[in-house]
């Protein structure tokens, strides 16, 4: 058996403290599985990444992909953020939350001509994914900005190499000649310089070749670009042994950056949305089973199809606590879903204290790319969303798939 630890981390432990209180009452009101989200917590890192960038002209755009709930846009747009949006439905969901215009940036891949217009009609920024977008758009968005293939080699997510995003770099300068001779007069340009990273270094070392290369069109082509968009990506310490890396740093080099090569700096855009919500939101589940196999297996009511990250992602870690058992006596375990998947495993090998059938589970830092990736296969309806909101009250802000939202779709003439 091994030794107890303090397993309360890593969400924060103002986040903790706040939700603990309440648990028993929220999972007999709401039912397992749910997300819950910590306004507070969401509300504080974008200010700590608006506060950290504010010696030049600066625009987050939250991702909406991470968390696309209209309250948590809300929130967030009041505050004066921009939504990052990547699908028609994500074009709609923003508008219908009231936001819209130069608060909104397209940046999609292997857009519907549905995407582009819809975009164009909002006003929203346009990043284009491809050279063949420039004569999608007729006529020309206002500012035409390109994303970038720079090919950075840290980001498993962007694909690397072989990545399908963008444009590839040595095409580049020929996609904003292109622009120019069509009749483009703005500029912007963009990459994901870096894919829910955590080291500093390596974020800078893709700022820095966007910046530099930005810098080298902008002399090559004497054009001025109005902002440069060094995309989303900022990692959150997922596990115990990791810390969260420090933003004002990051901020400092990348303004220091941005002087060496502008005379007038562009705007800064980021995208990013696990670094705002992802370390703010835990799924809260329930023990429904306890086998003896190969090892001892805690099945949840909880599967993959409410939390897709450690299954989609190999090396993707989710800390696992259980906030009402006591017991001192820990063992390993393997955290299942009942999926009829053998992928579908929240943890392999997890120290946790020895748990009782209907105990209840926390699985943490799910308020990014958490719910959002949720699917129905193996008619696994998706979970709640619940807000602890920062005046302390709880708010549900989507309810529980049911059975007939599984089959509202269905066509069944017979
Ligand atoms: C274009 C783009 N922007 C922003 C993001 C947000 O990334 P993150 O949530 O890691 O900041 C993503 C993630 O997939 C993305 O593809």
């Amino acid at each position: 058996m091994l030794k107890k630890c303090d397993y309360n981390m890593p969400i924060s432990s103002s986040f903790f403290q706040r939700l603990q209180p309440s648990l028993h009452e929220l999972v007999d009101r709401y039912g397992t599985p749910f997300h819950i989200y910590d306004e507070a917590g969401i509300v504080s890192s974008h200010q700590s990444l608006t506060q950290a960038f504010k010696e030049i002209k600066f625009k987050q755009f939250f991702a909406v992909k991470a968390l696309p709930n209209p309250a948590i846009l809300k929130t967030l747009h009041s505050l004066g953020s921009g939504m990052d949006c990547a699908s028609v439905t994500e074009l709609e969901l923003v508008t219908r939350s009231g936001i819209s215009g130069k608060d909104v940036l397209y940046t999609a891949n292997n857009s519907s001509t549905k995407g582009m217009k819809e975009a164009v009609k909002i006003g929203a920024w346009i990043t284009m994914d491809d050279i063949t977008c420039l004569g999608d758009y007729t006529p020309l968005p206002d500012v035409v900005s390109f994303r970038v293939a720079l090919g950075n080699g840290n980001s498993k997510l962007m694909g690397g190499d072989e990545s399908k995003f963008g444009v590839p770099l040595d095409s580049i300068l020929s996609a904003y000649k292109q622009a120019i001779s069509l009749g483009a007069k703005r500029f912007g340009i963009h990459q994901m310089t870096c894919a829910n990273t955590l080291d500093i270094n390596s974020m800078l070392d893709g700022a820095c070749r966007l910046i530099n290369l930005a810098s080298g069109i902008s002399k090559k082509l004497n054009i001025n670009f109005e902002y440069i968009n060094i995309g989303g990506g900022p990692g959150i310490p997922y596990r115990l042994t990791e810390e969260s890396f420090n933003i004002e740093d990051y901020a400092k080099k990348i303004i220091s950056l941005l002087k060496m090569n502008f005379d007038i700096i562009p705007t800064l855009f980021m995208e990013c949305g696990r670094f705002i919500s992802g370390s703010h939101g835990v799924l809260v589940s329930r023990v429904q089973t306890v086998c003896n196999k190969y090892r001892t297996i805690i099945g949840l009511d909880a599967s993959m199809a409410s939390l897709m990250r450690p299954a989609l992602y190999k090396d993707a870690y989710h800390h696992i606590t259980l906030p009402f058992n006591n017991t001192e006596l820990l063992g390993t375990f393997d955290v299942v879903g009942s999926l009829c998947e053998n992928i579908d495993k929240f943890a392999i090998c997890r120290e946790l204290p020895i748990p009782r059938v209907d105990d209840i589970v926390l699985i943490h830092d799910t308020g990014a790319h958490g719910a959002s990736m949720g699917f129905n296969y193996n008619g696994h309806l998706r979970p709640a969303e619940v807000l602890l909101k920062r005046d302390g009250c709880i708010k549900l802000i989507r309810r529980h798939e049911n059975f007939m939202d599984y089959i509202s779709t269905i066509i069944d003439d017979e």
